[in-house]
């Protein structure tokens, strides 16, 4: 009864069994797999090198010719569908997976660092700038802010800058395409006040300022303070005592201050103000004279004057009733004497290394 285990017929039909129990076997065990490479194992199993399908088609070499094709084709076909139900379930998974995750609890975004991160450090020249401004408040100045692209009127024309002046040369500029200018300075701040308000006045005006400048002690962008206070009965002499208090409290009590003569057209008389050198400040509060003093024991740290009565009488203030002071810092340079840096281009090369000194 039957045929031969191993005639052709036999091969045939045990063939079909087994195709047969793969097509009711191969989806439910893919959608059994937790995972993706669970799915990937499986799939493995059956088309791999050595998987159940690929043992099959190797197995149709036995099959006599007459059948052969057709089998081939039964194979053929249920290697497609394993294919195609294969990648039906990776995507399945995949979306379950994504769905899983997106409905988890949120990732808690304030539990604190495990590693322990460094801390940023303001630039010197922030900290300059916050210290000015707390010793002018201290003496009753009150922040006034502009513009850094600015009219020639408010830079240079109403300051008493003739348009052929060798100054406006000197501070040779920054100009947009529609006449406006870089600021070259602060004191376009006290143009800016003194047109629209009326006095008493003390302002300061930190900000940015622009020269086409750019060797080892300049830089085409840089910082200034202005302060400027116009009132009745306003004199040289309170300037004088606004530098003392300054210095005292940026550098110290005792720090000497002197004045020097000076020009500038907004001012009348002006100065150039320096205070005892920070370098060579010797404990008993005397000078030696260092190479960053040129020896003088003074360094120069800002300019200074009384307000032209040309430049009130511009802003419609009358000069028979007002006076004022103006004096303007860079803050590069007062940082350098605060902290003794010696080079100005440190400020600007954002090394941490050097930030992190402050
Ligand atoms: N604006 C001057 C400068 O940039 C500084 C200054 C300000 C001088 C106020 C006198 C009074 O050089």
């Amino acid at each position: 009864m039957g045929a031969e285990p191993d005639s052709p017929a036999t091969i045939d039909s045990s063939m079909a069994g087994a195709l047969a129990q793969l097509r009711e076997a191969f989806l439910p065990r893919f959608q059994a797999a937790p995972t993706e490479q669970a799915l990937r194992d499986e799939n493995a199993k059956i088309l791999g090198k050595k998987g159940e399908l690929t043992a099959i088609l190797k197995g149709l070499g036995q099959v006599p010719p007459a059948e052969r094709k057709a089998i081939g084709e039964k194979v053929n076909a249920l290697k497609n569908e394993v294919e195609q139900g294969f990648e039906r379930c990776l995507r399945d998974l995949r979306a379950k997976l994504r769905q899983a995750e997106l409905s988890a609890p949120a990732f808690d975004l304030t539990l604190p660092g495990r590693m322990p991160a460094t801390l940023g450090h303001k630039h010197p020249i922030s900290l300059v700038r916050e210290e000015v401004v707390a010793v002018f408040r201290q003496l009753g100045f009150a922040v006034f802010d502009g513009p850094e692209v600015e009219h020639e009127e408010n830079n240079f024309t109403l300051l008493g800058f003739p348009p052929d002046h060798p100054a406006t040369d000197m501070q040779d500029s920054f100009w947009t395409e529609s006449g406006h200018l870089l600021r070259t300075h602060t004191s376009n701040i006290q143009i800016r006040a003194m047109k629209s308000l009326k006095p008493p006045m003390a302002f300061l005006a930190p900000g940015a300022v622009y020269r086409r400048d750019d060797d080892a002690t300049h830089s085409p962008m840089f910082h200034q303070i202005e302060a400027f206070l116009v009132d009745r009965n306003v004199t040289l002499a309170h300037l004088k005592g606004v530098l003392a208090e300054f210095a005292e409290r940026m550098y110290g009590p005792g720090t000497p201050v002197r004045l020097r003569p000076s020009y500038f057209p907004f001012v009348e008389p002006g100065a150039e103000v320096d205070i005892g050198c920070v370098f060579c400040k010797q404990s008993d509060g005397t000078r030696k004279g260092c190479s960053l003093c040129k020896h003088t024991g003074f360094i120069e740290v800002l300019g200074c004057g009384m307000i032209h009565p040309v430049v009130l009488r511009n802003c419609g203030i009358d000069p028979d009733e007002f006076s004022g002071f103006a004096l303007g810092m860079g803050l590069e340079r007062i940082a350098m004497l605060r902290y003794g840096i010696p080079n100005i281009k440190l400020m600007f090369d954002n090394d941490p290394r050097f930030v992190a000194q402050f």
